[in-house]
């Protein structure tokens, strides 16, 4: 008779099971617990409970193999092996440098009557779970059709997400109730009846194409994966395959998901050895929101905004503002026909005869500022691929240490942006842009999965709707900013690009240059927040590689700016102190001595009461606070601000006023 694990019963307070077998795993405050089982047709199925109520009900896992090969059933368990696991780790950058990994582990062992042996390996951490699949079958090669693992919630709430989507993550949020979810993108965040918050999202996305959730019925969704030209989901040339992990991080508060590491703590360790001082974090400027303004152009004509002479202004406010890099979009050839599906490839050592790169890259080291070299591919991997040793090589020559890459446009042979050859083909440029001790910032990216802890070169990525949509869409609304942290975020880093003071565009709409290059633009563009928002926003909006993404004339002598001069975007350690996700957050980092806050707010006016207990005891700070103008307002009123100077210690109190669609950012420099 099979060995099989009787059904689960999971009730209020216990997990109980019928077979002499472990199959019960808990996280080490006990707090979360997980369940195996294999129903009579030897078919496997998780459960989950949080504070012994049910939170996931028996939900399925396993695969669908086109071959007919059996990835998902008859399985019996040969054993089930458990561990713990407690270790302090540090990284060159993040928002935290040192973290703590504490899990227990449980690994499932089985086989079925087609000669397949899997292993199903959960771990279960104090902030939630991740578990993988560890395939070895006969086959010599294997084509996955589908995904079966479910997601069964056991009780109705909210969620927060985008749309799935295999092609693009630069989408508006939506918040609906649990079961009228009907796909999302991950991270996708949920708030349970019982006030539980969870997010849902997937660990160490290698050589895998990108889930996406798809609902089944009410609350019960199961993996949706996006898929290669020919519908197939996955493909291996061997029989052997291991999953990214599917994870579902749990927290009592909301901002429980953000102080959580569980994404970065079930990847690999980083392989990068030796002196990394070529990967470090930085803010910069850049020749990039006057193109998206419309008021200059990446291709070279009479509006070109990557001249020698407009790089060196840059360069010139970069080294008088403690900025230390610049960024040039628009420097290479191959412009004039981006985005057209017949084109002039675009070369990578190539620059535009009005840009003269070895002039540019030698005065920004003379006046110690980087230059950030820029990829565009408009999505033509083909191209891309074939450049990119010697485009890496000549960047290098240069001096140059950090590229954007984009992939704005269709992908090659049909593919979607997010399926498994494009998740190769991100992971490819990450591994030989670290062969060449390049660091990265990826537009139109796959999703972050903490790919940084193995790669801590893969620095800063898009992948959801940034500034830009500002420029030339509707823009993104006042809640999106307050959702952000607790989504995309949970995923890692973003390069949002927060920092636009001339917020109404008041000084660029009507200029003669100005011309629409994008059919969203409707001419009514504008940014959709406060000024103090704005610079909340460097704080709140996470990435190693910090953008202030105005024309820099926007800045000269505004004194708003000197938060972004005193701002270090090298932090040693984070907390989200309060929020609730699409309301508001309040976000502290430490970098070095010195402390930065920041708080906004969706469309509501609200006040937060935040005590100062984050500062080191016994030092003394200058607190600087940008907030917002008396009578500011986003939609009638968003440049209002005031700056207020105060002495504070670890036992004052900050009382911080959000305007509509507001924020506040706050600078504690130590006093000696
Ligand atoms: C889209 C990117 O997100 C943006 O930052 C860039 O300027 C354009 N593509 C052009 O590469
Ligand atoms: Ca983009």
């Amino acid at each position: 008779m099979r060995k099989i694990l009787c059904s689960l019963l999971l009730t209020a307070s216990i997990i109980s099971s019928c077979t002499s077998q472990p199959t019960r795993v808990a996280s080490p405050d006990g707090a979360i617990s997980l369940a195996f089982s294999l129903n009579e047709k030897g078919g496997m199925h998780y459960q989950v409970a949080v504070n012994n109520q049910s939170f996931i009900l028996p939900s399925a896992l396993g695969f669908e193999e086109q071959s007919g090969l059996n990835l998902a059933d008859n399985f019996e368990v040969k054993g089930v092996d458990f561990d713990t696991h407690k270790e302090t780790w540090t990284q060159p950058w993040g928002e935290n440098k040192t973290l703590e990994s504490h899990y227990n582990e449980m690994a499932v062992r089985l086989n079925n009557d087609s000669g397949v042996e899997l292993t199903v390996r959960f771990r279960v951490f104090d902030d939630g779970l991740g578990f993988r699949y560890e395939y070895a079958t006969p086959a010599d090669s294997l084509l996955l059709m589908n995904e079966l693992t479910a997601f069964t919630f056991a009780e109705n709430g909210t969620s927060w997400s985008t749309e799935a989507h295999f092609d693009t993550y630069e989408l508006n949020y939506r918040t609906l109730p649990i079961d009228e979810l009907e796909n999302a993108n991950t991270p996708v965040t949920f708030k349970t009846q019982s006030g539980v918050y969870a997010s849902i999202h997937e660990a160490a996305l290698t050589d895998f194409p990108d889930m996406t959730l798809l609902q089944t019925t009410g609350t019960a969704f199961k993996s949706n994966l996006a898929h290669w030209p020919d519908g197939v989901k996955a493909r291996f040339d061997s029989g052997t395959f291991k999953t990214p992990w599917r994870t579902i991080q749990v927290a009592q508060e909301a901002v429980g998901l953000i102080n959580s590491s569980l994404i970065l703590n079930l990847n690999e360790p980083s392989v990068l050895e030796g002196d990394l001082s070529w990967i470090r974090p930085m803010k910069y400027v850049g020749i990039w929101w006057g193109m998206h303004l419309g008021i200059e152009s990446w291709v070279i004509n009479d509006r070109h905004g990557a001249t020698t002479e407009n790089a060196k202004k840059y360069i010139d406010f970069a080294a008088a503002n403690n900025i230390e890099g610049v960024l040039a979009e628009g420097w290479n050839s191959g412009w004039e026909s981006w985005g057209r599906p017949s084109h002039v490839p675009f070369d990578y050592t190539m620059p535009y005869a009005d840009f003269d790169m070895d002039e540019i890259t030698r005065y920004a080291k003379e006046k110690g500022v980087e230059f950030l070299g820029h990829h565009e591919t408009g999505g033509d991997i083909v191209n891309y691929e074939r450049q990119l040793e010697d485009a890496f090589e000549w960047t290098k020559e240069k001096g140059i240490n950090h590229i954007k890459t984009g992939y704005a446009g269709p992908v090659s042979d049909g593919h979607q942006r997010h399926d498994q050859f494009m998740v190769r083909h991100y992971r490819k440029v990450v591994e030989r842009a670290a062969a060449h001790k390049i660091t990265l910032n990826v537009h139109e990216p796959i999703k972050p999965t903490g790919i940084r802890r193995t790669y801590p070169n893969m620095m800063t990525r898009e992948g959801a709707r940034g500034m830009e949509w500002n420029a030339w869409s509707e823009g993104n609304a006042p809640a999106h900013h307050a959702i952000l942290p607790f989504t995309r975020l949970l995923g890692g880093p973003m390069d949002y690009t927060p920092g636009t003071f001339d917020i109404l565009f008041e000084n660029t709409r009507n200029l003669p240059q100005r011309k629409k290059w994008n059919g969203n633009d409707k001419g009514n563009s504008r940014v959709n927040t406060t000024l103090a928002k704005q610079m909340a926003n460097w704080v709140v909006l996470y990435s190693p590689i910090q953008m202030a993404s105005d024309l820099v004339e926007h800045y000269e002598g505004h004194p708003c700016f000197q938060f972004f001069r005193d701002f270090d975007a090298d932090s040693d350690w984070s907390e989200a102190l309060q929020g609730e996700p699409g309301e508001f957050i309040a976000v502290v980092r430490r970098a070095k001595d010195n402390f930065f806050l920041g708080a906004t707010t969706n469309e509501e006016a609200r006040t937060l009461t935040i005590p100062l207990t984050f500062l080191e005891e016994g030092v003394k700070y200058t607190a600087t606070i940008y907030a917002d103008g008396d009578d500011a307002d986003w939609e009638t009123n968003p440049t209002a601000y005031k700056i207020e100077e105060q002495r504070v210690t670890v036992a004052d109190t900050l009382t911080v006023m959000m305007a509509k669609g507001g924020g506040q950012a706050v600078s504690f420099m130590a006093i000696e």
